[in-house]
């Protein structure tokens, strides 16, 4: 079996109780990674009488994560409104919803490789679907963002893939925007979680935080903080930045 299908196979072992499997990889791009069948998921959340959001968080977290998630997000941002906001691989859209409740943003654009959720994601309020390469928001003008994240999206990304979005991020967030995303760090690990990962054959992929955050400083964004944020297995840390302007 290859490294791929390994690791599809040891998520899908976790994702198993709860009736829900990767899709098999929609690309042959290494950089466009597998997410969860919109249609089973959706299905599941209304079997268990919540909303898609609700279920994910009650399955994957615990109830009220991505709501605390976002909150601490904003504030470390220092944002209560903000009128074009942009997101990297929402999925579901629960961090997306929560977002929009909060900024009540003109435009929400969104870059989602996994097409099965389109449709779910364009019917929030504001959205806008953007065609996605996988790599990068070339469709959004530079300079343009008040907000733009993404969220448990760069923890299983490869390295390049990772900086050139956030190459873009930069790009993207007006003077003043902030730019925010997790990724694991050495704050995220603990020698036995890495024994677990390593032998369930892990998709994580940790950054090297120090390094990350001077790299965004010498680019004219600086770090205003972040929090631990819980994965399926383990933590990932969200930082968060603010361009000068
Ligand atoms: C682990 S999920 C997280 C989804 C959502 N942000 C959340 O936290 O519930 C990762 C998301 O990134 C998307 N994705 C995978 N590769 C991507 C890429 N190269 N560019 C943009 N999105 C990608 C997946 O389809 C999925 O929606």
């Amino acid at each position: 079996m290859s490294v791929k299908a390994t690791a599809r196979d040891a998520v899908n072992h976790i994702l198993r109780p709860f009736d829900i499997q990767m899709v098999r990889g929609r690309s042959a791009d290494q950089s466009v990674k597998s997410y969860i069948s919109a249609r089973r998921t959706i299905a599941a959340a209304r079997t268990a009488g919540l909303s898609v959001g609700d279920y994910i968080d009650q399955t994957f977290a615990t109830p009220g994560t991505t709501a605390r998630t976002v909150a601490e997000m904003l504030r470390l941002g220092g944002l209560t409104s903000a009128r074009r906001v942009c997101e990297i691989g929402p999925g579901t859209g629960r961090y997306s919803e929560k977002v929009i409740e909060a900024l009540h943003p003109e435009t929400y654009l969104i870059y989602e490789t996994a097409t099965d959720w389109w449709p779910h994601l364009r019917a929030l309020p504001h959205a806008v679907v953007q065609p996605c390469d996988g790599h990068t928001l070339t469709p959004t003008p530079t300079a343009s963002i008040d907000l733009v994240h993404a969220q448990k999206v760069f923890v299983y990304l490869p390295f390049e893939t990772v900086m050139g979005y956030v190459d873009d991020m930069i790009r993207v967030a007006r003077p003043g925007g902030v730019i925010a995303f997790d990724v694991i760090t050495e704050e995220c690990l603990t020698d036995d979680l890495v024994t677990a990962w390593i032998a369930a054959g892990t998709i994580y992929r940790p950054v090297p935080r120090e390094w990350l955050i001077e790299y965004l400083g010498r680019h004219g964004v600086h770090f205003r903080g972040s929090c631990l944020v819980r994965l399926v297995e383990g933590r990932t840390e969200l930082l968060v930045f603010r361009k000068s302007g």
